[in-house]
């Protein structure tokens, strides 16, 4: 935690730092998607992790760990599709990160979101880092086979582990193979092995037992490294440029990430905007409160005009 003095103090200050900034560094998490429903995770009451305490985990964070994962997929597919993104919709937050964008003032967004709300609001791919994935497209956690995520999404829906297409194809040459030799070998033998039968009978259920196939959602569990692009744009290039950091929505709780604000030069200004205030982090303007609000305010004191509505409380 460094101890900062500093010389800004008020909404207007806020206002004044953002109308002056040219290259601005927003870091978003979960809290910025909570108006449209979708919850965050570490929220008391309505957070996700709350809610997983059915699960019986000894920590709910479980859920997203690569090596639960691979233990028991069924875990994180039990409650998958409760977190799958489903809607086209996007919050007055992710406007005003637009906004930025189309200011010339937007340097990047590093989102820890899943959601892939940001690219919905139009930010675009190249100011975009996901820090954590998302759900755009899935990989086999055994052979690497990347598919469109949307692919996965009908078993998710479901409540099936999704099988690696690729995997299963080879799965059942592979059968096919040891059922022709099986055949060579046996000449006219009426035994039926699990292969060895004259039709191909295997199923996509008979390969389930075979190892690997898995598909995952391209999301970064706890365990796994962070996407290339996060370390790279953030050291090689965002450093020596970023005059201002709006960190937005998030606990700040889960690292590499949360290292992201003290790692920047002490001088950069850097505001934070939330429901709940961080102890271990210490910002030079704090603006408390639902974002959707505060953002409209600010951009109200800029006069400029946010153009989206507020989304009512539910
Ligand atoms: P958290 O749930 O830890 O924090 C969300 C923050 O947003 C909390 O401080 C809330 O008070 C605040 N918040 C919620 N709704 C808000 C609103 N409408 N307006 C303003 N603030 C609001 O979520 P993250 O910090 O994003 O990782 O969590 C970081 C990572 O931890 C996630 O990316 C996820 C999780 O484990 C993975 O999934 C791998």
């Amino acid at each position: 935690k460094r101890i900062k003095l500093t010389q800004y103090n008020s909404v207007d200050d806020a206002v004044d730092l953002i109308k002056n900034a040219k290259n601005i560094i927003v870091l978003t998490g979960a809290g910025i998607s909570t108006s449209l429903g979708i919850p965050d995770f570490r929220s008391k009451d309505k957070g996700l992790y709350a809610k997983l305490e059915y699960l019986g985990l000894s920590d709910p964070q479980e859920v997203f760990d690569i090596n639960t994962f691979r233990d028991d997929p069924s875990i994180f597919y039990t409650i998958a599709r409760d977190i799958l993104p489903s809607t086209d919709r996007f919050t007055p937050t992710h406007a005003f990160i637009h906004l930025l964008q189309q200011k010339g003032k937007l340097l990047t967004n590093y989102s820890q979101n899943i959601d892939n709300i940001e690219s919905i609001a139009g930010i675009l791919p190249e100011k975009l880092i996901q820090c954590h994935g998302s759900f755009a497209t899935a990989s086999c956690v055994e052979c690497k086979y990347q598919i469109p995520g949307e692919t996965i999404f009908p078993d998710i829906k479901a409540g099936r582990i999704p099988k690696c297409p690729k995997c299963i194809a080879s799965l059942k040459a592979q059968a096919g193979t040891s059922m022709k030799r099986k055949r060579s070998q046996n000449g006219q033998s009426k035994k039926r092995g699990r292969y060895d039968s004259g039709a191909d009978d295997s199923t996509d259920d008979d390969l389930d037992t075979a190892k690997g196939g898995i598909m995952k959602p391209d999301i970064t569990f706890f365990g796994e490294q962070l996407p290339d692009r996060f370390s790279d744009r953030l050291t090689n290039h965002d450093k020596h440029l970023v005059d201002l950091v709006i960190v937005i929505g998030t606990s700040l709780k889960v690292a590499p990430v949360s290292e992201v604000v003290p790692y920047l030069p002490a001088h950069i200004p850097q505001m934070y905007i939330s429901k709940t205030p961080v102890s271990h982090v210490n910002f030079d303007i704090d603006m408390l409160g639902e974002c959707d609000v505060v953002v409209a305010e600010l951009c109200r004191r800029a006069g400029w005009d946010l153009n989206h509505e507020m989304i009512p409380e539910k």
